[in-house]
């Protein structure tokens, strides 16, 4: 396999979930290398059509392409290269109205094992981490310029990490002796401001700076919130979904899971969509073995009514 596949996670389970059907309209959020979208696509056949957002238009160009074939008519694929947050307009403007919507959240692992891309600690290269590299602010410049207190606070809020203080004091003291432009620099400040006894944890002392940083640098959790409300508001004025729609979220950590829990309870219980599943759906043992990046993937569905 190259270095740049992307396995697709939870495949059978978001088929299972969706139940594409010929001639249907899929919406889908973060299109990456297309793995999802052309699996669905060749369900719904050359009379559907596929919607790809990606903030990543090397992704997005990728996708369009074998979305393309996977459909078997290049020109029912309308690729938009910005954030899924922008779904209601993007789609209202074109007169689309979406049958089917996945949104698989974070980033591909392409994405992660290109160096310059600034994603990996175990990488070293440019502290980037922007899903679009044509995007405002890196995360060099967020390391560079953010107080000590914001810096501890993103670091808490979206890394979760404990050690949150500690982390924004070392690397307050570390960016006044020399700028920090790199990803290999940023791991092994956080990991000196980590305890000797915790640096030996399962996971990387870096982890979930890294974490932090990648959520704050995209905005990740404000524009989930903003397809949530989207997709809530539809559910009322059938615009740009369907009565009937079938909408499918994977989420890899539980800051992304507890907004879409809570959006899909809030459908549920105003009887405005049906849950599939009771219970968020998991990667199985066999998945997992085989797609490590499965492991903490879980998958949220509902259907508008
Ligand atoms: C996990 S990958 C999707 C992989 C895809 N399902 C596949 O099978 O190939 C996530 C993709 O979503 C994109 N992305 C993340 N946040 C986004 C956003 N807010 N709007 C649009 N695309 C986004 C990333 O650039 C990345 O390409």
């Amino acid at each position: 396999m190259s270095e740049s596949a992307h396995i697709p996670v939870l495949m059978d389970e978001v088929l299972a979930a969706l139940d594409p059907k010929p001639g249907q309209t899929l919406v889908d959020c973060t299109a990456g290398l297309g793995g999802h979208s052309s699996r669905i696509a060749q369900r719904l056949g050359p009379s559907g059509r596929v919607v790809l957002f990606d903030l990543d238009a090397g992704n997005l160009a990728r996708a369009t392409e074998t979305v393309g074939v996977a459909l078997g008519d290049p020109a029912r694929v309308v690729p938009i290269h910005r954030s899924f947050a922008w779904v209601e307009r993007e789609l209202a403007q074109r007169g689309i109205t979406g049958d089917l919507l996945l949104a698989d959240l974070g980033f591909a692992s392409n994405q992660m094992d290109d160096p310059q891309r600034g994603f990996s600690f175990r990488q070293d290269g440019p502290l980037d981490m922007r899903l679009d590299p044509s995007g405002p602010v890196t995360a060099a410049d967020l390391i560079a310029q953010l107080p000590e207190r914001e810096l501890a606070d993103l670091i808490f809020r979206y890394g979760e990490d404990r050690l949150s203080r500690r982390i924004a004091r070392t690397i307050v003291e570390e960016r006044q002796k020399q700028p920090m432009s790199t990803t290999g620099r940023l791991a092994s400040v956080v990991e000196q401001a980590y305890p000797p006894a915790a640096r030996r944890g399962p996971i990387h002392a870096a982890t979930r700076t890294f974490q932090a940083l990648r959520i704050a640098v995209n905005d990740e959790i404000g524009n989930l919130e903003s397809l949530l409300a989207a997709i809530v508001r539809q559910s009322e004025s059938h615009e740009w979904l369907s009565a009937g729609a079938r909408v499918a979220i994977i989420s890899f950590h539980s800051l992304e899971d507890r907004p879409v829990k809570q959006a899909f309870a809030q459908l549920a219980s105003s009887e405005r969509a049906r849950l599939i599943h009771r219970k968020p759906v998991f990667a199985s043992e066999g998945e997992i073995a085989r797609n490590a990046r499965s492991r903490s993937a879980r998958l949220r569905a509902l259907e508008l009514l």
